[in-house]
């Protein structure tokens, strides 16, 4: 039998993609490494899956992606947004609740999401489409035949006459994620983007290995590094820097770079002086312990030097503490790399695809969703909604 289009992974995207092509009548084949369909899905979220963003959609939402062309994902997520995807999430009975800065989560268990999308393959056969599904195939190879493509795994030979590659990236290998669909890519002629890992922690050494001790600790900061700022929390860890601001800085960040922190993001401008003013024997230890962590307040105090009480110190000293405060720079000497990694960016060059359809613009009937495409999102459900989008504009095309 040759199938209307075979689909590589049965994860986020691929699964979508199959759906949504077999809900149109098309007779899709999905073939998945793995044993079970959706493993990222299931642990995402902490296993409750933060399955959008209310902010994902639109042109708006597309400034929360990072892809060597701003603009690529405008197009699917406008079509395809977060709305369209809570809809269906209402119409299954899925409980589901809003977080916080538009993040949704499921109430109970990720592996409603992964039944969902499973019933919406099913739903295939009503529109007179099909979606199969192989689990545990290792693909051996990927030729083009008459004009449509022919997958070898070790199961069998399977003929398909568009082919979507839908293997996500190489972030968490210890799942059996790889960097397959750059390789697939380059067989093909298209270009790959150099993959990074993106939403990571990042490991301090040098100077910065005194902030190791605090592992455990988490404050509310702004972060920034260049021009990409962040308010949300900072966890240190016993390798250095993580927690959601540092995450999000991390898919910007690039090796060498500084990430500066505005500890104390409320206070105006002037604050020490005042705080000098109105309690002139207060210590800074005390004073930064008023918004602060303990132990954080104490190791700041300490790298500040200032050990006198506030009324002792000189007016401009106090100034120079509350300036490195605001732009405390730490100088990452890595990250935790794919093994940490929520995400991977970079990925199959937008340059290559079309961003109404995901297809190959040099390969017709070759086509390119979800994370193994140069569109990484933030941290906050965007990520799935990238591949919802995605997957739903190739399924349109196919
Ligand atoms: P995905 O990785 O989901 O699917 C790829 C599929 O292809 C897998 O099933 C894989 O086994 C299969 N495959 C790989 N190689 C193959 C091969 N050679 N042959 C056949 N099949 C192959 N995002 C978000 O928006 N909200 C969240 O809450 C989270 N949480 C989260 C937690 C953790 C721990 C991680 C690691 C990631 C997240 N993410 C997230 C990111 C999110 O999981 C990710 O962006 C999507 O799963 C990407 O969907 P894809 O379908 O592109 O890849």
């Amino acid at each position: 039998m040759i199938y209307d289009a075979i689909v590589l992974g049965a994860g986020a995207a691929g699964l979508f993609c199959a759906a949504r092509a077999g809900q149109r009548g098309k007779r899709v084949l999905v073939l998945e490494r793995a044993s079970v369909p959706g493993r990222k899905i299931l642990i995402s979220g902490g296993g409750r899956c933060n399955f959008t963003n209310l902010n994902a959609g639109g042109a708006k939402g597309a400034e929360r992606f990072i892809s060597a062309n701003p603009h690529f994902a405008k197009s699917a997520l406008s079509r395809y947004g977060p709305r369209d995807f809570v809809a269906l999430v209402e119409r299954y009975g899925i409980a589901y609740h809003e977080k916080t800065l538009g993040q949704l989560f499921c109430d109970g268990s990720a592996k409603a999401i992964v039944e969902m999308l499973l019933a919406e393959c099913e739903k295939a056969q009503v529109a007179g489409g099909s979606v199969d599904i192989l689990y545990d195939q290792q693909i051996e190879r990927v030729t083009r035949e008459d004009g449509g493509f022919l997958v070898e795994s070790d199961a069998g030979h399977h003929a398909g006459r568009a082919l979507v590659i839908a293997t996500g990236g190489p972030s968490i290998p210890k799942m059996g994620a790889s960097g397959f669909a750059y390789g697939l890519a380059r067989q093909f002629g298209l270009k790959v983007v150099e993959p990074r890992p993106a939403l990571v922690p990042f490991t301090l050494g040098g100077e910065d290995i005194l902030f190791r001790e605090l592992s455990g600790v988490s404050a509310d900061i702004d972060a920034w590094s260049g021009k990409v700022r962040f308010r949300e929390a900072a966890l240190f860890t016993h390798r250095g820097l993580s927690g959601p601001a540092m995450l999000q800085i991390s898919s910007y960040w690039r090796s060498g770079e500084a990430v500066a922190v505005d500890f104390l993001p409320d206070r105006p401008r002037g604050w020490l002086i005042e705080a000098k003013q109105d309690n002139p024997r207060v210590g800074m230890k005390a004073i930064l312990r008023e918004a602060l962590p303990e132990r954080l307040a104490a190791i700041l105090a300490e790298r500040l030097g200032i050990e006198r009480e506030l009324g002792n110190v000189p007016d401009k000293v106090l100034r120079a503490a509350e300036e490195r405060l605001a732009r405390w720079e730490f100088r990452p000497n890595g990250t935790e790399g794919f093994a940490k990694a929520e995400v991977t960016a970079g990925g199959i060059a937008t340059a290559e695809l079309s961003s109404q359809t995901m297809e190959a613009k040099r390969v017709p009937g070759l086509y390119a969703i979800g994370e193994a495409v140069d569109v990484t999102g933030w941290l906050g459900g965007y990520n799935f909604q990238w591949a919802w989008a995605s997957a739903a504009a190739a399924a349109e095309a196919l």
